[in-house]
């Protein structure tokens, strides 16, 4: 059975460090049994620095680094090739994949048809992963799913297993790319093909009764990689990406990187229920001495690290009422 669950959601565009995020939680005082991703396929690029290592996975939850049960949830699509691939890489790092992966037998496959297709086809500045054309052959309903698949069996199961087992589980739930790029909620087209809100967790059949507590993940500046035009004139965007190495995990673009948006911060908090707020990389903002925001139509520049925290808190704390905690990168900032 299902004890609780907590979810991570990214509130920006992906890469806000739900990565280390992840590793921090598994480390804590919560014995975490499962680490479900929710979402997404090749497309995502997790970081993750694992004692001293770094460690850079697609499709394999961080969960198998600590040898817990590691779930690839019924939202996300897989490429079988590229599975392997990444199986490999992960245990000649010496992490024992083999007996934590489980792939819920609902998960829809990658095809290299849909990798090529989406290459050639790319408007909007995919990762060219195939990942929409997997999910549109998803609810075309001509797609093929994991339980089909002859390589996959040994790690097929069906994720309805945890509500009968008699053991209790905790899980944690880790989402790929962010709300900003959420099929329905992001700027639609510039937008990923599967849900990045806390909703799609829910779709592995974990009902929000069990949903303890959402962490949302953002940084102290924006980025956003793709074709549209999202980067201003300010030279000082250039320094930031520079210092806090804006280029994708999965693809090496350059990151556009923009202003921390408290409106698009407090959307994507309501939307996703969010009670713990981490906001990453505030000492790139630090080492530029540079603290800027935009909230309803204007630009703040505030002369200090601390006043830059307290207007993001001060005005959380009064328009959002699920938030719990706001901390930012490790130093945590507690508003009950
Ligand atoms: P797709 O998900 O490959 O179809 O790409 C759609 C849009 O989402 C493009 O703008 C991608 O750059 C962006 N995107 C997809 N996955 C990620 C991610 O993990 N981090 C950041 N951007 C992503
Ligand atoms: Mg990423």
């Amino acid at each position: 059975m299902i004890k609780f669950a907590d979810v991570i959601v990214d509130l920006q565009a992906g890469d806000t460090g739900k990565g280390k995020v992840a590793h921090s939680l598994l480390e804590s005082e919560t014995k975490y049994t499962h680490v479900i991703r929710y979402n997404g396929g090749g497309n995502a690029g997790h970081t993750i620095y694992h004692n001293g290592q770094k460690v850079v996975t697609h499709f394999i939850p961080c969960g198998v680094l600590y040898g817990i049960k590691s779930v690839i949830g019924l939202g996300c699509v897989v490429n079988v090739d590229k599975l392997f691939e990444e199986i490999a890489y992960l245990e000649n790092l010496g992490f024992d994949v083999k007996n934590n992966l489980l792939i819920d037998k609902r998960v829809h496959i990658v095809t290299n048809e849909h990798i090529a297709e989406d290459g050639s086809e790319n408007k909007i500045g995919t990762t060219k992963q195939g990942i929409g054309p997997a999910y549109r052959d998803k609810y075309f309903r001509i797609g093929t799913r994991a339980e089909n698949i002859e390589q996959l069996k040994p790690y097929v199961f069906d994720i309805y297993d945890l509500h009968t087992s008699k053991e209790e589980y905790i899980i944690l739930f880790e989402g790929a790319q962010g709300f900003e790029l959420d099929i329905d909620w992001g700027d639609y087209p510039y937008v990923t093909s599967s849900h990045c809100t806390v909703g799609s967790a829910i779709l592995n059949g974990v009902p929000p009764k069990l949903i303890r507590k959402v962490f949302g993940i953002s940084k102290a500046y924006r980025t956003y990689v793709g074709a549209k035009n999202f980067e201003g004139d300010d030279l000082l965007f250039e320094k930031i990406r520079e210092l806090g190495n804006e280029y994708g995990a999965t693809t090496g673009r350059k990151r556009q990187v923009n202003w921390f948006s408290l409106d698009d911060i407090i959307k994507a908090i309501n939307i996703n229920g969010v009670t713990d707020l981490v906001i990453n990389k505030i000492d790139i903002l630090t080492e530029l001495n540079v603290f800027r925001i935009y909230y309803e139509n204007d630009l703040y520049d505030f002369d200090s690290e601390d006043l830059f925290k307290y207007f993001i808190t001060y005005n959380l704390k009064s328009l959002c009422p699920t938030i719990e905690t706001i901390s930012f990168s490790d130093n945590p900032y507690k508003i009950n």
